[in-house]
């Protein structure tokens, strides 16, 4: 059974790329668990505001353009704060290393990695004054699987790992937790150009024989930002059926 609880009562979530696929699932499922949501993407996400309802807002915000972080940060400001980041935008075209420019990789990182760190820089003061805070990254599994042509992708989704494990042990002291969320291939627009036979041949690897959907990524990400999770900081946690494999 799904609980209905409502763990995230009083708390303030902030989700980038939240106009479809994982980013609107997360908010969604944010604000059914009683959360505030401000749901954000590089255009206004109006339809998922209509879905999340009354109690959020939608905003625009390119997750690589550090006025638009200081401009969402005033803003939020009468709701009093940001409580909990998920960092979900994310890009990822396939580019074999022999066509990988350098427009490219910094495309890459900057929208998949340098989002994370100006998401940390415009909202840490505000947690560390209330004494409590959650961020999660979206990483990906496909760190630890053999997929050609996504080294930059691989890099910065490496990259989140590394950051959320550093960045746990810098704001530990204030009741801030920093964690990372690896899904496994998830039913999104993002995956519609990969033919059907691939993605069986991707899903066929995992324990759980389906696609993943993006409520499949929900929970991971609502535990991490409750306060069940206030003893688990810096970690990395999969949730792709059972693919990756451990060692
Ligand atoms: N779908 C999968 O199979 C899968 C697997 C593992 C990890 N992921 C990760 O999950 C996250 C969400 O993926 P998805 O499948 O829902 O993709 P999606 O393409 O459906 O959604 C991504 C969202 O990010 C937004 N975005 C892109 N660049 C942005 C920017 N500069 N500023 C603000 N928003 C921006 C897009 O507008 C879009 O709404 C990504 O980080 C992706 O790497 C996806």
């Amino acid at each position: 059974m799904i609980t209905t609880a409502k763990t995230h009562e009083g708390k303030v979530a902030l989700v980038t790329g939240a106009a479809q696929g994982i980013g609107q699932a997360i908010a969604i499922a944010l604000a059914e668990r009683g959360a505030i949501v401000i749901a954000t993407d590089i255009i206004t996400p109006g339809e998922t505001l209509g879905k999340i309802g009354p109690a959020g807002s939608a905003y625009q915000l390119d997750v690589t353009n550090e006025q638009d972080w200081k401009t969402l940060a005033l803003k939020s400001e009468t709701l009093g704060g940001v409580d909990i980041v998920v960092n979900n935008a994310g890009y990822f075209p396939n580019r074999p290393i022999d066509q990988l420019d350098l427009e490219t990789w910094r495309k890459t990182i900057s929208t998949n990695l340098d989002s994370h760190f100006l998401s940390v820089k415009t909202f840490l003061p505000g947690m560390r004054k209330k004494k409590w805070g959650r961020f999660v990254g979206i990483s990906s599994n496909m760190v630890g699987l053999t997929i050609p042509g996504m080294s930059h992708y691989i890099a910065s989704k490496m990259g989140i790992i590394g950051f959320m494990r550093g960045l746990a042990n810098d704001v530990a002291g204030d009741g801030i937790t920093a964690n990372a969320v690896l899904p496994g291939i998830i039913n999104t627009k993002a995956i519609a150009d990969i033919p059907d036979e691939m993605q069986r041949a991707t899903w066929e690897q995992q324990a759980i024989k389906r696609l993943g959907e993006p409520q499949d990524v929900t929970g991971a990400v609502l535990f991490l930002t409750s306060n069940d999770a206030s003893f688990m900081t810096g970690q990395a946690l999969v949730v792709d059926g059972g693919q990756y494999r451990i060692g």
